[in-house]
C-alpha cells in the first residue's frame, strides 16, 4: 500500500545561490516584513540569529582513486536478522545503530529546532532536512573538493519524496471548504505557511558531515555546502526538450527553465562525481481544470497518459492559497495547468506540467550551481538512474525505471565517449554526457532475450504519422516519452523500481515490486512477468503480489548493445507460502516487495523493501546478496508460463541484514569509500498512524528509548561495526 500523499498513479491503459544570500531576500521579499501566518524574525530565525558560514575553497578537481583492496565476502559472513515488529532498526550482533538527520533538523545556526508540537515557520523549511528521505549519496570530501579515498568528512545528499501534511502541519492536514467553489478544483484551500512549508519539505537536502573517532556522524552546521533544493529553486532545463514550445511557461516564455523539483525518489552519483536525484509521483502536485475545448485533442491524451485528467485537485493543493495571502505572483498559481481560454502558453501554467518528470543533476560541491534537469533521459515517474561502469573510449550507459503498474524500463547510451579526465567534472560532465545520446525502452522477449528500441524521433514510427501522439521532434519523445514507448511495443513491467549495474560484472539487477494488475486483461502475463496468484488463502488470484528482481547481460562486451539475454534473480515470497515462494526462501532471506536496490564497491547487491503484503509477519527490510551470473539457473513453467530463473540463492547467499521500525520503508543506500559506514533512509516510520488517533511507531526516539512517545519522523540510520571494521568485512 502506498501512504495517502505517495501518488503512484496508473495511466498505462534559484539560482541557488549561498543560503544567506536566500535568507536575506526571503527576509526582505515576503515573510517576516509581511508575517503572512504570525511569524517573526525570532520565529524564523531563533533568538541567536544567523551565524556565519565556514569558507572551504571550491575549486573543482578530479577525484583521487576510490578505496579499492576492498573484497566481496564469498559467503554471508553475519547471522541473519530474523523477522521484526519492533520499533526499532535491527542488525546483526556485530554491528551498531545510529539514527542521524531527522525531519525537521535545522542545517544552519540560528533556527529554532524541529518541534513535534509547534508550527516552524513553512519560510524555515528552505534550511531544514525535508520530509521522507529516500536516495542518497556520500561523497568524500578534502580541502572542498570531492575526494573518493576520504570517508570521515563527507558531503551526503539525501533526497525528500514527499511529505506527510498531516504529521508536518501541526495544526493538522489544515484545508478549508471554500463557499461557491464546491465542486471545482479550488472547492478546498490550503493555508500559504502550510503549503510552503510543504513545498520546501521536498526535494534534495547536501550537507557536510564528519565521522568522529566513535564512529558517530555529526552535522557540519553552516558549512557552505549546506543547502536545500526544493519544489520552489529555480532549475535548467537542458536537452532537446529545453526551449520547446512545451516547456514555455509564464515563469520562463524561453522554456530554459523552471520552478522546482519534486517528488526525489532514487538517487545515485554518476560516473564524473555529481548527483543524479530523479522525479517520480510529480503529478500528485499538480491541478487541472477541464481545459479540454482550449488544448489539442493530442495534449489532452498526453496528459492522460501522465495520470493529470481533467478535473483533478491534485493531492496537495498547493494552487489553493488565497491571493491575497501570497506575497509573490503566481507563488501558488503555477501548480494550476488550466489551459487559459483567453492566455497563451507564456502567459499561463498550462506547460508547467512538462517540466517535471525528468532525471536532475546536481553538483554538490558546487552551492552556487543551478541544479539541471537533463531532459534527454526522458520524462516518465522516474525510479532512479543507475550507470554501468564506464570504459574509456566507450558511451556511458544508464539504466532507468518508470515505476507505475505496466510501465517500462530505459536505457540511455551517451553520444560522447569517457575518457579518465571527466572523473570530477561536475555538472561539464553531466553537459558532456546526458544531453545528448539515445534513448531505448527494453522489450523482454518469450525466449529470455531481450532487445532495447530506440526512441529516435523519425525512427520507430516516432513522427507525425504515430497515431498516439505526432512526434515532431525529438524534444516531443523527450516529453512524452511514455506514448513513444507505447507505440514501439516495450514490456509492461510489474513497476519497475530501482535498477542498477554491478561495478564488478555490468550485470544489471532491477527489482520489480509488485503489481495486483498482472495478469488482467491489460497487463496478462508474460516470460518476464509470469505471475499471478493466490497470495492469501482465499482461492482468488491476487495478480504479482510479492514481486520479483530480474536482471540481464548486455551482448559483447561494455553495455551500449542493442540486445541481451535475462533471468529472474528471484521471487519475493513469504517463505511458508507454496503458491509464491519459487526461489526455496527461507525464514533467514525471506521478502517482499522489493525496491531499493544497490551494489557497493565490491560488487555485493544489497536489497531494500517496501512492503504492505509482509506486514503481518515483519517490517520492511534490507537483505546482503551475493548474486551469481544471469544464465546460471534454468527455465521454469510459472502458471503456464515459461519464464528463466537463476539459480536459487541459498542461505550461503542471500541473508537479512536489517528489519526497521514499524510502518517504515527501507530505501536508499551509501556507504563511505572504506565501506566502514553504511547509511539508509528510513521512511515514513509509523505512517498510518495520525496526529488525532496516534502512532504506531516513535522512531527515531525509540531507537534509544523504547518508552518514547515522540512524533515518528524520517531520518537516516547510519550503520557500522562495533568494532570500527569494514561493513561484511573480515571479522576483527
Ligand atoms: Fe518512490 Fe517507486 O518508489
Ligand atoms: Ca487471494
Ligand atoms: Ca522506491
Amino acid at each position: 500500500m502506498q501512504p495517502s500523499n505517495e501518488l503512484v498513479e496508473d495511466s498505462n491503459t534559484s539560482n541557488n545561490t549561498h543560503f544567506n544570500d536566500i535568507l536575506n531576500s526571503l527576509v526582505n521579499r515576503r515573510s517576516v516584513l509581511q508575517g503572512g501566518a504570525g511569524m517573526t524574525a525570532a520565529m524564523m530565525f531563533g533568538s541567536t540569529g544567523l551565524l556565519g558560514c565556514s569558507s572551504d575553497d571550491n575549486t573543482a578537481s578530479n577525484p583521487e582513486a576510490p578505496v579499492t583492496e576492498l573484497k566481496a565476502p564469498e559467503t554471508i559472513n553475519f547471522t541473519p536478522v530474523e523477522h521484526s515488529m519492533a520499533d526499532q532498526v535491527i542488525v546483526p550482533e556485530d554491528y551498531q545503530v545510529q539514527a542521524f538527520l531527522p525531519l525537521g533538523l535545522p542545517i544552519v545556526s540560528g533556527l529554532q529546532d524541529w518541534s513535534d508540537t509547534t508550527a516552524r515557520a513553512g519560510e524555515s523549511f528552505e534550511f531544514r532536512i525535508g520530509d521522507n528521505h529516500d536516495g542518497l549519496w556520500f561523497y568524500g570530501l578534502k580541502d572542498g573538493k570531492l575526494d573518493n579515498s576520504v570517508s570521515d568528512r563527507g558531503l551526503l545528499a539525501i533526497n525528500h519524496e514527499y511529505v506527510d501534511t498531516g504529521r508536518l502541519n501541526p495544526l493538522g492536514d489544515f484545508t478549508r471548504p471554500v463557499a461557491g467553489l464546491e465542486g471545482t478544483i479550488y472547492a478546498n484551500q490550503k493555508l500559504s505557511q502550510d503549503v510552503r512549508r510543504e513545498v520546501n519539505c521536498h526535494g534534495v537536502c547536501v550537507v557536510e558531515v564528519v565521522r568522529g573517532a566513535d564512529n558517530q556522524f555529526t552535522l557540519v552546521k553552516d558549512s557552505r555546502f549546506n543547502r536545500r533544493i526544493t519544489s520552489a529553486t529555480v532549475i535548467e532545463l537542458t536537452g532537446p526538450a529545453a526551449g520547446s514550445d512545451l516547456m514555455k511557461t509564464k515563469f520562463d516564455p524561453s522554456g530554459l527553465t523552471t520552478q522546482g523539483i519534486n517528488n526525489q525518489c532514487g538517487s545515485g552519483d554518476s560516473p564524473w562525481g555529481t548527483y543524479l536525484t530523479v522525479e517520480e509521483n510529480y503529478a500528485g502536485v499538480f491541478a487541472r481544470s477541464d481545459d479540454s475545448a482550449v488544448i489539442s485533442t493530442e495534449l489532452n491524451n498526453a496528459r492522460n497518459r501522465y495520470g493529470l485528467r481533467i478535473n483533478s485537485a491534485g493531492g496537495y493543493l498547493w494552487h489553493t492559497p488565497p491571493s491575497e495571502e501570497a506575497s509573490f505572483t503566481d507563488e501558488f498559481a503555477r501548480w494550476d495547468i488550466t489551459a487559459g481560454a483567453t492566455t497563451s502558453a507564456t502567459e499561463d501554467y498550462r506547460n508547467a506540467f512538462h517540466t517535471f518528470g525528468y532525471i536532475t543533476e546536481i553538483d554538490p560541491f558546487d552551492p552556487d550551481a543551478r541544479a539541471v534537469k537533463r531532459t534527454a533521459l526522458g520524462r516518465f515517474s522516474h525510479e532512479n538512474c543507475g550507470y554501468a561502469p564506464v570504459v574509456v573510449g566507450e558511451p556511458v550507459v544508464l539504466y532507468m525505471g518508470d515505476d507505475a503498474r505496466g510501465e517500462y524500463v530505459y536505457k540511455f547510451v551517451s553520444e560522447a565517449t569517457w575518457s579518465e579526465s571527466d572523473a570530477g567534472s561536475g555538472l561539464a560532465g553531466g553537459q558532456k554526457f546526458l544531453d545528448a545520446g539515445t534513448l531505448y525502452v527494453a522489450k523482454f522477449n518469450a525466449d529470455g532475450r531481450g532487445e532495447w528500441i530506440e526512441l529516435t524521433f523519425g525512427k520507430n514510427g516516432l513522427d507525425a504519422s504515430n497515431t498516439l501522439y505526432p512526434f515532431s521532434s525529438q524534444a516531443d519523445v523527450c516529453i512524452f516519452t511514455r506514448l513513444a514507448a507505447d507505440s514501439v511495443g516495450a514490456t509492461k513491467m510489474d513497476r519497475p523500481e530501482w535498477v542498477n549495474a554491478s561495478p564488478i560484472t555490468g550485470e544489471v539487477y532491477l527489482t520489480l515490486t509488485n503489481n495486483s494488475q498482472r495478469g488482467r486483461s491489460a497487463q496478462p502475463l508474460d516470460a518476464a512477468n509470469p505471475r499471478n496468484y493466490d497470495a492469501d488463502g482465499n482461492s482468488s488470484l491476487d495478480g504479482n503480489v510479492n514481486g520479483h528482481v530480474i536482471r540481464w547481460k548486455e551482448d559483447g562486451t561494455g553495455n551500449a548493445a542493442t540486445t541481451f539475454q535475462w533471468d529472474v534473480y528471484l521471487f519475493g515470497s513469504p517463505f511458508d507460502n507454496i503458491n509464491a515462494n519459487l526461489s526455496d526462501l527461507t525464514a533467514q532471506n525471506d521478502l517482499s516487495s522489493p525496491d531499493g536496490l544497490q551494489f557497493d564497491s565490491r560488487g555485493v547487491l544489497w536489497i531494500q523493501t517496501d512492503d504492505s503484503a509482509y506486514r503481518y509477519r515483519t517490517n520492511c527490510m534490507m537483505l546482503v546478496a551475493l548474486p551469481g551470473t544471469v544464465g546460471d539457473g534454468s527455465s521454469l513453467d510459472v502458471n503456464g508460463v515459461t519464464t528463466y530463473v537463476g539459480a536459487k540463492p541459498s542461505i550461503t547467499k542471500l541473508a537479512r541484514f536489517l528489519v526497521g521500525p514499524i510502518e517504515s520503508e527501507i530505501t536508499g543506500i551509501t556507504f563511505t569509500p572504506d565501506l566502514k559506514t553504511l547509511f539508509i533512509s528510513i521512511q515514513h516510520p509509523g505512517e498510518r498512524g495520525t496526529r488525532a488517533g496516534g502512532f504506531a511507531s516513535h522512531w527515531p526516539a525509540s531507537q534509544t528509548d523504547p518508552s518514547s512517545t515522540a512524533l515518528p519522523r524520517s531520518a537516516l540510520a547510519v550503520i557500522t561495526r562495533k568494532d570500527g571494521g569494514v561493513i561484511l568485512g573480515e571479522t576483527s
